[in-house]
C-alpha cells in the first residue's frame, strides 16, 4: 500500500486530538482479528447463491470508484487483495459502507493509527518494514469494519462485519442509521449485481 499517497491525501487531517473512532476498547479481543474468508470463494454446493455474471453484468469492483465523493474509501479498498477479489466476485453479494471522504478527512487520526501501537512503540510504530505491515493491518482492519458480507440487507438484521462486530441498521424519519454508532446513511450510491455502496456521513469503529 502506498502510504505516502494516502498520506498526502490525508496531509491535512490532524495527528493530535481524541481518538473517537478508535473507541473498541470495549469490543471483545475476538472481534478484531480480521476475517480474510477464503480468497476464492467455494465451490456452489457450499455456496447457494446466485450463478457467476457473464462478462458485461456490473458488479461491485466496476462502481466502487464512480463516484468522487468517496473515492478515499475507495482508493483504500484496492490495496487489499482479499477486499478487491471479494468486489470482483459476481457469486458473492456484499453491501459496502463507503464513508464519505469528508468524515475519513474529520478523523482525528489516520484510519491506520491505532493509538494502542503509539503507546506500546512510541513515534516509530508506523516507520521501517514492520511499521508499514503494522499499518496496513490497521488499515485493512478499517475497510474490513465498513465490508457487510450480505446483500440484499434487511433492516435490523445482524449481521457481522468482516472486521467481526455485528452490526445493523434502522430507519428513522426515512433515513438509515447504522447501528450501533447511529452513523447515517446518506444515500445508497449504488446497485448492482453483487450488492450495493452505501455512503456514510461518518466512520465505523475498527471492530
Ligand atoms: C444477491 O443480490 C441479488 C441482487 O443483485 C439478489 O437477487 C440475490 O438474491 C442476492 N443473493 C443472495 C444470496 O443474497
Amino acid at each position: 500500500m502506498k502510504y505516502s499517497s494516502v498520506l498526502s491525501v490525508l496531509a491535512a487531517v490532524s495527528a493530535v486530538s481524541a481518538l473517537s473512532f478508535l473507541e473498541r476498547a470495549q469490543q471483545p479481543i475476538m472481534n478484531q482479528v480480521p476475517n480474510l474468508g477464503p480468497a476464492i470463494p467455494p465451490p456452489s454446493k457450499d455456496n447457494p447463491s446466485q450463478p457467476p455474471a457473464d462478462s458485461d453484468t456490473v458488479i461491485l469492483s466496476d462502481v466502487l470508484g464512480r463516484d468522487r465523493s468517496i473515492n478515499i474509501f475507495a482508493g483504500f479498498t484496492r490495496d487489499i487483495t482479499s477486499i478487491t477479489q471479494r468486489l470482483e466476485d459476481s457469486t458473492q453479494n456484499t453491501t459496502i459502507l463507503a464513508p464519505i471522504n469528508s468524515a475519513i478527512t474529520a478523523l482525528p487520526r489516520k484510519p491506520w493509527e491505532d493509538p494502542e501501537d503509539y503507546d506500546n512503540l512510541g513515534n516509530q510504530a508506523y516507520e521501517g518494514e514492520e511499521g508499514e505491515e503494522r499499518a496496513r493491518r490497521n488499515m485493512r482492519r478499517f475497510v474490513e469494519a465498513h465490508v457487510v458480507p450480505v446483500s440484499p440487507w434487511k433492516e435490523g438484521d445482524k449481521v457481522k462485519t468482516l472486521a467481526g462486530a455485528e452490526i445493523w441498521w434502522e430507519s428513522k424519519d426515512k433515513k438509515k442509521f447504522i447501528q450501533p454508532g447511529n452513523i447515517e446513511v446518506s444515500s445508497v450510491a449504488s446497485q448492482v449485481y453483487n450488492g450495493q455502496v452505501w455512503i456514510l456521513k461518518g466512520v465505523r469503529n475498527y471492530a
